[in-house]
């Protein structure tokens, strides 16, 4: 017995001096302090050893194993120690090092005017409403007085949308009138050519006396050049109450716009037509791009078309469910692109959608 714990301490000793690893140094542990292994058999064997010498017998192997235990706690934390020191060699990290510094976005300066126009407009007390991009014929047309067939439609060609009876539901898109649930037509979709679909989608839920502003993308199917593209924003106006006339209209935009652009602005009305609203007008603003010298902005006449306008015509009021009588309104669609283009003085309206960040960076 004493001989085999001898041969185990000499045994053991060899075996740690050669451990490099604590891999290694957990299988030297199992090895002799496992439940099969060395010290294991020799506690085994006490049993057979008649009791006096089961005792001293029994006194060394339990020394040997404290010892076993000692020294491979020393040399476990020896290892672990080596072992932080090189991960920490391998992974060093430079602190003091100046970080990456994150890109910093800002608004596009679409957002902004845009922001600026609600702005204006809640100060002098009009609320935003706002309605789907992908409109139905019957708010897009019909019911603002521009049925199939009616040569006012060539004004707007736009994109028009595959689109099942479940879309129409999904995009709570149905048509309350009943006479419209007739006309399956009425219910093809497509992308809004203007925001004024909102004026029907709002008076039908409300009452006057209302005054609203629905700013929003829309699109047209036509050629692009310096002050057209196939997708910009509208911002269109409607006040209905019994008392309201062509005086308001020019108050408030002349306000809005000076209010914007932050100096007085020319602008001028010239008779127009759109078939929901009678009379009907054109605003243009005096071009500030080129401060009315001539430029591909303005297609060389100092003035910009700005905004179609005019008081809603009773056919609307009717679409929508409302009694025209004893009611009148002003309605609007202004083109904010073509707001940005003269505020911030940008040469072209396809900047904007150009996702270029040599000029996006500017504002
Ligand atoms: C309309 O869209 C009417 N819904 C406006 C309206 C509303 C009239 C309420 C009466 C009552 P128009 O097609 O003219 O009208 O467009 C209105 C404005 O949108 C234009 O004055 C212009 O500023 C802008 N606009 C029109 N087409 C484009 C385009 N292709 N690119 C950029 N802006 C455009």
């Amino acid at each position: 017995m004493m001989h085999d714990l001898s041969a185990i301490q000499t045994s053991f000793q060899e075996a740690t001096a050669g451990i490099v690893s604590l891999q290694t140094l957990e299988s030297v542990r199992i090895a002799y302090l496992g439940r099969k292994g060395a010290l294991a058999a020799v506690f085994d064997a006490l049993k057979n050893l008649p009791p006096d010498e089961r005792r001293e017998a029994g006194e060394k192997a339990n020394a040997l194993r404290r010892e076993i235990e000692q020294a491979l706690a020393e040399k476990k934390s020896v290892l672990e120690r080596t072992e932080h020191e090189s991960i920490l060699k391998k992974e060093w990290l430079d602190v003091t090092r100046p970080g990456v510094k994150p890109l910093r976005g800002h608004l596009h300066p679409l957002t902004k005017i845009t922001r600026d126009i609600v702005a204006i407009f809640s100060s002098m007390g009009f609320a935003v409403a706002e309605g789907p991009e992908a409109e139905t014929e019957h708010y897009n047309f019909d019911a603002l007085n521009i049925p199939a067939d009616h040569p006012a439609r060539d004004m707007w060609d736009t994109f028009w949308l595959q689109s099942s009876q479940k879309e129409i539901t999904n995009h709570k898109l149905q048509i309350p009138n009943k006479s419209q649930k007739s006309n399956p037509k009425s219910r093809k979709l497509l992308l809004r050519t203007h925001t004024s679909p909102v004026q029907i989608r709002y008076m039908e839920t409300h009452q006057p006396p209302i005054r609203i502003i629905v700013p929003g993308r829309v699109y047209r199917y036509e050629a692009t050049d310096a002050s057209h593209d196939v997708q910009f924003m509208q911002v269109e106006g409607l006040m209905a109450d019994t008392n309201v006339s062509v005086a308001n209209f020019k108050a408030v935009i002349q306000m809005f716009l000076s209010r914007l652009f932050h100096t007085q602005i020319e602008i001028r009305l010239r008779p127009s037509y759109f078939p929901f609203t009678e009379p009907s007008f054109e605003v243009d603003i005096s071009c500030t791009y080129c401060r009315q010298k001539g430029c591909s902005i303005c297609k060389q006449s100092g003035w910009l078309e700005l905004m179609g306008a005019g008081m809603v015509h009773p056919r609307v009021f009717k679409a929508a469910g409302w009694n025209p009588k004893n009611i009148a309104g002003f309605a609007f669609g202004v083109g904010i692109d073509r707001l940005a283009l003269m505020k911030y003085k940008i040469p072209d309206i396809r900047l904007f959608r150009s996702g270029d960040l040599r000029f996006l960076k500017q504002f």
